[in-house]
Formats: C-alpha cells, structure tokens, sequence
C-alpha cells in the first residue's frame, strides 16, 4: 500500500504547497506585523454593533478565551484587555505614552472643551493639582457633606409621601436629579432644586445639559457627524442648540460669581466654599483678568464626572439590595448601630441626615463593602480607553502602536472568575471584609471602576460620602421591594452604565 499524497499529481502538489506558504505569510503579515506580535484578533468592530445591547457580556465572554484580544476595525487598531498587569501599564507604569490623544479628544471638546477630562499634558497637569488640592480640604468635604446631607433629606421626603400610597417611583430618575442638585451646588454654588421638579431655568438647563451629553456620544456611532456638524443639521444641529443653553447658564453664573468677588471687599471674611469660587481665586491673573471659557470647561467637567457615574452607581446598588433583601436588613443595621450615639434626637429625616458625619459614615464598613461589591458588577463606566502615543511594547510580550486604542474594561474584569474565583458572578459585600468585619481595599489594576495611577478617579472619596449617605438616610426610614421581582433588568451602554428599563421600586416606612 502507497500513501495517499504520493499518488496525487505534481500539479496538486505545487498547488498545496503555495497555498501553505500563501497561509503561512497571511499568518505573518495579520498577527506578527512584521516582527511584531498583536493580541489575537477575535471578532472585527461590527461584531461589537450586533451585539450592541449587551456589549459588554459580549466581551466578558471573548475574555474567558483571551486576556487581551483585537477586535479588527478599518481605522485605528482596537485592543481590549482585562489583564492587570497591561492595565497597570497603561495607567502607571507607561503613563506618558498613553492619554486622552485626539481620537477622544475631537469627539467630546464641544462638551467638554479642555477640561480635565478631555485633555493630557501640561493642561490636565495644571487642573489636576488645583482639583486635587481642593477637593482634600477640610472646607470643601464640610460644605460638600452638607450639601449631600440636604439633598439626602429632601429625597426621603419625596419618597415619604410616595411611600404612604404604595405608588411605585422611578428611583434612578429621582438619583439623577440628587445627584445633579448635589454636584451643581458643590460646583457653582447654586441649587438647580430639580428635584423638587417645578419646572424652571435649573430644569431647563438640567435637560439640555443630559441632551448635551447623549447626542455628544451619539458622535462615536456617527462617522459623519463632522459633515453634519458642518451643515448644521439632524444631531448636531440639536446638539449645538442644548450646547448654546447649557453654556448660556453657565456663562451667566460664573460672570455673576466673578462680579461679586471683584466688587466684594471683605471676600476673604467670607470666602465661598463652591468650586466656582475657588477656581475663579486660583486662576485669575493679578491684573484682575478672568479667563471664563478656561473656568466653565473646569467646572463643567466636574460636573459632568460626578453626576451620571455616582447615579448610576447607587441605581445598581439599590437594584441589588433588593434583590438581596438579606443585604439590605444588614446595611439597615449597621447604620442604626453606626448612628446609635445620635439618639432619639435623630428621628426626623433632617435631623438623621445631619447626624451622618465623616465618623458615622466610617464606622459603615458593611455599606462600604456592598457600594463596592456592586461597582465591581455594575461598574459606572464600563469601558474606557486610552490612545497609545508611541510603539510600545505590554508585559504580556504583544505590541502596540502609535494611534492604537488600548481598552481597559472594568465590567468584564469584574466577572472574571480567573480575578475574583468561581463565585465571580455573584453579589457578595463579605467578600471585601476580613475577619474582623473591615474593609479590605483591592488593586486598582484589578477593581478599575475608578480607573487608577496619576489619573485615578478625583472624587471617588466624595462619590463614597455621598453614596453612603444617601443609602444610609433611606434605609433607615424604608424597606425598597422592585415592583416586579421578575422583570428583567438590562443596561444601556452608553458611556455610563444606567438601568435601560429605569428603576421602579415601592417603600414601606420602617
Ligand atoms: C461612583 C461614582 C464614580 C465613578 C465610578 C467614577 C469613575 C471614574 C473613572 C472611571 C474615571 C476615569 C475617566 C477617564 O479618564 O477616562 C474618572 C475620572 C474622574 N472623576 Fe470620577 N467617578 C465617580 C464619581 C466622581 C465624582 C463624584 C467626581 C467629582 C465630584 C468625579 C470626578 C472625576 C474627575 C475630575 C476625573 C478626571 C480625573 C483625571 O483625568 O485626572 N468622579 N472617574
Ligand atoms: C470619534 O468617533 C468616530 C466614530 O464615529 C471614530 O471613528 C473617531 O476616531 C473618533 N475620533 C475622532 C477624532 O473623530
Ligand atoms: C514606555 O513606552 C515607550 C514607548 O513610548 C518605550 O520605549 C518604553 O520602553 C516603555 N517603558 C516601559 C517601562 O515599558
């Protein structure tokens, strides 16, 4: 008996032989670049469309196969990874080399201009240090804690008058409003009160500012929004309109606050506490110059970092503790325990919330670890990017070109069982305690929900304050039950993760 492969003719010999080296070189040229090696390209961009409405399971369930993978695009290489080590690179180890860059810069400085958010170098530099200064002082965590504590009082007092009927609520729309009144007033000085609904300048800025944010994202879907921006028509031309109200506002507000420091003679007996006021000391030039786009792009993206992400925040964790009713009996618990000192005085819901100092609030271990253990599941921003600014080359050996988007991605590395174990998909707030009941933090490299090294998330103590107090006024005085245990609840991948269905929940006064 012959083999097979030498009977074949030359002809189908040579034929084989070419298409062997043919696939060898395709192999080459598509995952080595030459002497380069990229991450396994595992899908292409359009893969990520059809799968739009749940994205970011789509690729949780690529990262089971790969740590970090391509997904082929026509532009920019797009590489994702949910390795702690590559994010530890990007984000501190390599930090020079990957930034905003102007594949998110273009997009967003309409909104944003050069605000922190938007920009790198020197220009974050500057904002970072003033922000950064601000925001550890003693001055703005009071005035800041009382502003949370208002508005935490006013939300039980809706929810109150609502729980007497039984009437479901759309919780995630009433945190959105708190949390929009909350940050407005740290920043500006001023409280928009769109919680309280009447339906004024604050609500109409309020619902241009949301339009403003959705139709700027509307631009990383849009290839042709330039054009559009262009003629001035569909999106854009809405968007340019709620950008010239939003701005109007703002404008009005920062000339009015400059205007009274000026003229005010004993400003510095009474100095505001609001950001506005700060930045306005720190960055105006002795010759009295005020530069007002430089302070409204700072204090807009402040604004803009604080609202949606905290809201979204809380939304997932009440969603969760109602689901875990268990969960919520002990986050109840510990706050009466934490609060205990504060006596029968603290029965009425502004008495309580005043009752919630920095004290209080650090003895809630328990909440703590339940906030965190939903970020880790619902993190705020499920996936950010940076843009790599020269050839790189990551620990894990792959390379990374200039104008190459790296992605780090904070909702799949939270479901990874290879990060948190086998039980990765389930809601445990124990799993962040030591045995003595304290919290025990994480690597930043492996919980990315704030991000981390030098451009780690600025408010993420103040996202905390406010998030506990919030939780801890309502569940002192409610027990929250979903409307409808067995609804399915799914997300909206917008930059930020939000309940797509809204969050209709009812509350018995405890
Ligand atoms: C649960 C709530 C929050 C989450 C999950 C969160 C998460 C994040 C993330 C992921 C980033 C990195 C974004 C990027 O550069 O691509 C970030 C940056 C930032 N956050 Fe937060 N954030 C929260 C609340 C807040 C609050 C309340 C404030 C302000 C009061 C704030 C202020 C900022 C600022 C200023 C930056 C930019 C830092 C820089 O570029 O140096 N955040 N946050
Ligand atoms: C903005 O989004 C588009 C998607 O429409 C993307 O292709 C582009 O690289 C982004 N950046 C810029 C600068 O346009
Ligand atoms: C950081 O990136 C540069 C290229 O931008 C590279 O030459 C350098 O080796 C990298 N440094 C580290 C510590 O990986």
């Amino acid at each position: 008996m012959t083999t097979g492969i030498l009977e074949c003719s030359p002809a189908i010999l040579v034929a084989a032989g070419l298409s062997v080296l043919a696939i060898f070189f395709c192999y080459l040229a598509f995952f080595r670049g030459g002497t380069k090696r990229y991450p396994p390209a595992v899908g292409t961009v359009f893969h990520q469309v059809y799968h739009l409405q749940r994205l970011h399971d789509y690729h949780t369930g690529l990262f089971r196969e790969h740590k970090t993978f391509r997904l082929l695009s026509p532009g920019r290489r797009q590489i994702y990874t949910s390795d702690p080590a590559v994010v530890e690179h990007i984000l501190r180890t390599n930090f020079t080399s990957y930034g905003k860059g102007d594949f998110n810069y273009e997009n967003m400085s309409d909104l944003l201009g050069d605000g922190i958010f938007a920009v790198d170098g020197d220009k974050w530099k500057q904002q970072r240090k003033i922000a950064s200064y601000d925001f550890s002082t003693r001055a703005l965590r009071d005035f800041s804690g009382g502003v949370f504590n208002k508005n935490a009082a006013k939300l039980a007092r809706i929810v109150a008058s609502n729980a007497a009927t039984k009437h479901p609520m759309d919780f995630q729309g009433l945190l959105m409003k708190a949390t929009m009144d909350s940050i407005f007033t740290i920043a500006f000085g001023l409280d928009l009160n769109t919680l309280d609904g009447s339906a004024d300048e604050g609500s109409r800025f309020a619902a241009a500012f949301d339009d403003a944010s959705e139709f700027t994202l509307v631009r990383y879907v849009n290839v042709f929004w330039k054009v559009a921006r262009f003629l001035n028509v569909g999106v854009e031309a809405t968007l340019r309109d709620r950008i010239k109200v939003v701005d109007e506002f703002v404008y009005k507000r920062i000339r009015g606050r400059a205007d009274e420091m000026s003229d005010d003679k004993a400003r510095d007996a009474h100095p505001k506490q609001d950001l506005l006021s700060r930045f306005i000391l720190a960055t105006t030039s002795d010759s009295g110059k005020v530069d007002y786009k430089y302070l409204r792009d700072i204090i807009m993206n402040i604004v803009i970092a604080g609202k949606d992400t905290t809201a979204g925040g809380l939304s997932w964790f009440l969603y969760m503790v109602c689901k875990h009713p268990d969960v919520q009996e002990k986050i109840s618990k510990e706050v009466s325990e934490a609060t205990a000192n504060a006596g029968e005085a603290a029965s009425s819901v502004d008495e309580f919330s005043r009752s919630l100092t920095d004290e209080a609030l650090n003895r809630m271990h328990y909440l703590h670890a339940a906030l965190t253990e939903t970020l880790r599941l619902y993190p705020s921003v499920p996936l950010d990017n940076k843009e790599c600014f020269s050839d790189d080359v990551l620990p894990n050996g792959f390379s990374v070109g200039k104008g190459d988007i790296v992605y780090y991605t904070p909702y799949a590395m939270g479901r990874m069982e290879r990060l948190w174990g086998d039980d990765a998909h389930e809601f445990r707030p124990e799993r962040w305690l030591d045995q003595d009941g304290a919290f025990q933090p994480e690597s930043p490299f492996k919980f990315t929900a704030f991000q981390a090294g030098p451009r780690i998330c600025l408010g993420k103590e103040f996202a905390y304050r406010q998030m506990k107090i919030f939780a801890a006024v309502l569940f002192r005085f409610f027990v929250l039950a979903l409307r409808d245990e067995k609804a399915s609840v799914n997300y909206r991948s917008m930059i930020t993760l939000y309940i797509d269905q809204g969050l209709h929940l009812t509350a018995t006064a405890r």
